[in-house]
């Protein structure tokens, strides 16, 4: 396959947009990557990565004159927002030279709307939990107290990880949807609620590069999302990952490939929504196989800090070809042998409220070990915080115990005031 020289736009500000631009300014397809708006840890690399301060993330219009302006040819959304926003169908309508790695608009309501995935899941058979949609308050009341299993409450729409409840009493359901419908607590996000069945297992996320046809995945990772150890607390956007996780075989991983990755990729294209870009499906392993509890349309944040680390293949390669149909041709993904492990280091308070603007320090970073930073900024020449998830350190081993070791050695290096973060990723793995 031959790749022109890429010229990037990605979008972001995360750990996953600085773990992007780490492997992909390792490519030498790579000429040049342009972050909107990018972080301290996107600022590292001078000569290959322009942050992009003057430019509004969320102003298409904008980016798309940025775009045209500095000769850009490939766009990477890194978060859902500008995905689920449509930005994939306005750089096509204005730019069409622009190669995107993402859904358009219509496939990105795989993560923009559960109704729709639920949906979706349904009518291609792919294993998911027992659901119904509800858009009026009275009717979802009815189902609740018609049925007498535990559910799980979910918005539909978009709602920064906040729009899933869990309750543990008939009461905490019923206040949840009055909550979400009548009081409106996420807007319009919650026009329509799914009432699903509880599931119980462990759970894992696998990322998955689609071309619209043919998929090739990543291995699958654990996140933790509670903010305290032994999954105390509430939750966050993610306190550390490893990959990959032994709650999935290899006979496990095939069958979900196949009726799951695979059936999910074909059922898309089949339905008129051809997925094109990183498809992250989160699954909860139960004793009647795994079953899928949502898609995402993008990487995961802070799984892919993890994966990427293991991916031995050109990230920029894998990207292109999703873009041209042409992910058949690569062959095989490359991946590492070894496991990875991530801790992500929040600013105290969080997910509560918590300071920005703390002076940070870092000193070397250990072997096998990458800083992968989130919510930094360089302010006057300071690294500085400046989001809840700060900071992660990211270690590969031979083994997971290894690279857990090494990943609690990386966040040695790192020093800020009210600094935070688990100190038991992976423990149930490794015990
Ligand atoms: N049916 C379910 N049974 C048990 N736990 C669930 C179920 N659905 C979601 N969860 C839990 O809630 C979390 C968030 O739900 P998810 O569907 O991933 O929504 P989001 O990531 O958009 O908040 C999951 O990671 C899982 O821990
Ligand atoms: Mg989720």
């Amino acid at each position: 396959m031959s790749i022109p020289s890429l010229r990037i736009l990605l979008v972001g500000n995360g750990g996953r947009e600085h773990a992007l631009a780490w492997k992909l300014v390792q490519s030498s397809h790579v000429e040049h990557i342009y972050v909107v708006p990018g972080n301290g840890g996107t600022a590292g690399f001078p000569n290959k990565v322009t942050n992009v301060q003057n430019v509004k993330a969320d102003d298409f219009p904008a980016l798309v004159a940025f775009a045209r302006d500095n000769s850009l040819n490939f766009l990477v959304p890194g978060p859902e927002a500008p995905l689920v926003a449509g930005i994939v169908d306005y750089f096509a309508q204005h730019l069409p030279d622009v190669k995107s790695f993402g859904p358009n608009e219509a496939a990105a309501r795989m993560e923009g709307s559960k109704a729709f995935s639920k949906d979706f899941m349904k009518d291609h058979n792919i294993p998911t939990a027992a659901y119904e949609n509800f858009s009026d308050y009275e009717q979802a009341k009815a189902y609740l107290d018609s049925i007498d299993h535990d559910v799980v409450i979910k918005a539909d729409g978009l709602a920064a990880g906040k729009g899933v409840i869990i309750p543990q009493t008939k009461e905490e359901a019923v206040q949840a949807l009055k909550d979400i419908m009548l009081t409106r607590e996420f807007g319009s996000a919650g026009d329509t609620v799914v009432i699903e069945e509880l599931l119980v297992g462990e759970e894992c996320s696998i990322l998955t590069f689609s071309d619209g046809y043919n998929i090739a995945s990543l291995p699958p990772a654990q996140d933790h999302k509670r903010i305290f150890d032994d999954d105390k607390g509430p939750n966050t956007g993610g306190m550390g990952t490893y990959a990959p996780t032994g709650v999935v075989s290899a006979q496990e991983n095939d069958d979900i490939h196949k009726s799951i990755l695979q059936a999910t990729v074909d059922g898309m294209r089949n339905s008129g929504n051809l997925f094109i870009g990183c498809l992250f499906t989160g699954l909860m392993m139960t004793k009647a196989g795994p079953k899928v509890l949502e898609y995402n349309v993008r990487f995961g944040d802070p799984e892919t800090q993890s994966v990427l680390t293991l991916l031995e293949s050109d990230l920029a390669e894998l990207m292109y070809s999703c873009t041209t149909n042409s992910l058949s041709s690569l062959g095989p993904i490359n991946i590492s042998s070894r496991a990875a492990a991530t801790v992500v280091v929040a600013a105290g308070g969080y997910p509560g409220s918590y300071a920005k603007g703390t002076p940070m320090t870092l000193s070397e970073t250990p072997e096998d070990t990458v800083i992968f930073h989130a919510g930094t900024d360089i302010k006057d020449g300071q690294l500085v915080t400046s989001g809840g998830r700060v900071i992660a350190s990211t270690a590969t081993g031979p083994t997971l115990k290894e690279a857990v070791a090494r990943a609690y050695e990386g966040v040695q290096t790192i020093k800020f005031e009210g600094m935070q973060f688990r100190k038991d990723i992976a423990k149930r793995a490794l015990k």
